[in-house]
């Protein structure tokens, strides 16, 4: 199995996906700061890849923390928090991942107090009790492992979610598609098995027949370098295309099904995902071709009405006048690289979550998903 993210020895490992695929390496990030790094220069990225390494971080970061008052130590927590919501702005999964750490601390930090603060007979029940002081110290390595165990919670149920998300998705998928895909939504983009890949993977175990056209994904080749990769490493058949290739495959009949991840999903069901994604899907709806997402429902945002108020991160000139320190364009050229576009809901034919699969009006249908999904 892909193991994209994981916690080893007190350090958050993650295969560098700027290696690939030329080689499959690991890095060791013994700070949270390193982690961050990783999510800023790609090393680990996909949205929920994004989110797990997050969750990880922010357990590292705590780890490291002295010994401090409950209050103080929750304070330093939220900056560590802060610093890692930071790296990217556009996937909601970085976020969401550090929402529940923050409240796992929260439950753990009241469930102490609660201890010290016993209402009278439970007090002379346990004081009948032979009990062991716990110090301070103690009491903190016990929070800081509880932050680990929570943030590899994050991680184990990420597969988990993805295995149902495949299973579901599959039904869409007919023997013999032709199914084309971007960017990479991937074992790599995920802690494993991958949304809009693992639906493939799903199908193709149900022992339906697939060809996958793959989008090379400019401008850092994220379906070259690394969906050809696994779709190649896992023996689905796969054809390595340019991006604007896509509307001429379409045009030929060459593709039954599209099928992407996202980065963040309002409310209405607007999505956002790796540039380019919009483009096909305005193609995809001329040609008549089913436009699916999938994503979980950790990328959906219902503070966000629609999709316009999804924050698009912009990256570096250099990705675009680049590639591998090879110079493409010319000296100061203006350059503008958004990372992600928004495809409006009405282009997509069905949302995928672990949960089902949601249909239009996709405002009626994520509500009601969402409302269920309350713990
Ligand atoms: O810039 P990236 O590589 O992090 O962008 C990733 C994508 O756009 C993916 O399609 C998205 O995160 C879904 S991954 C399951």
């Amino acid at each position: 199995m892909i193991e994209t993210v994981s916690w080893k020895n007190n350090a958050v490992v993650l295969i560098d996906q700027n290696a690939l695929p030329m080689t499959l390496c690991y890095v060791a990030c013994h700070s949270y700061q390193e982690v961050i790094s990783a999510i800023k220069d790609l090393t680990v990225r996909g949205a929920p890849a994004i989110g797990v390494a997050a969750a990880l971080a922010s357990a590292l970061g705590a780890a490291a923390l002295p010994v401090l008052p409950p209050d103080k130590f929750r304070r330093e927590f939220d900056k560590i928090c802060a610093e890692i919501a930071q790296a990217r702005p556009t996937a909601r999964n970085l976020f969401w991942a550090l929402e529940r750490m923050k409240k796992c601390l929260d439950s753990v930090i009241a469930s102490e107090s609660n201890e010290r603060s016993l209402v009278p007979s439970e007090a002379k029940k346990l004081l009948r009790m032979p009990r062991i002081a716990v110090s301070p110290e103690r009491l903190l390595t016990m929070t800081k492992r509880k932050l680990i165990i929570e943030a590899k919670r994050i991680c184990a149920e990420d597969i988990a979610v993805n295995r149902r998300m495949g299973e579901n998705g599959s039904a869409l998928i007919a023997d013999g598609d032709n199914i084309l895909t971007h960017c990479n939504a991937g074992a790599l983009a995920t802690a494993g098995y991958g949304t809009a890949l693992g639906v493939l993977r799903a199908a193709r175990n149900q022992g339906k027949a697939l060809h996958v056209y793959v989008d090379e994904t400019r401008p850092v080749l994220q379906g070259a370098r690394l969906t050809a990769w696994e779709l190649k490493k896992e023996k689905i058949p796969a054809t390595l295309i340019t991006d604007s290739m896509a509307g001429f495959l379409m045009q030929q009949g060459r593709v039954d099904k599209i099928i992407v991840g996202a980065d963040r999903i309002a409310a209405n069901g607007d999505a956002a995902n790796k540039i380019g994604t919009y483009a096909l899907a305005v193609l995809a709806a001329a040609h008549k071709i089913p436009f699916y997402i999938a994503a979980p429902l950790s990328t959906i945002d219902v503070s966000l009405k629609t999709g316009e108020a999804i924050p698009i991160e912009e990256r570096p000139a250099g990705e675009v006048t680049h590639f591998r320190n090879v110079q493409t364009a010319p000296n100061g050229v203006k350059v503008y690289n958004p990372a992600f576009d928004i495809t409006p809901a009405r282009y997509i034919s069905a949302i995928i979550t672990e949960q089902g699969i949601l249909k239009k009006p996709y405002v009626q249908s994520i509500r009601t998903l969402m409302k269920g999904s309350l713990r």
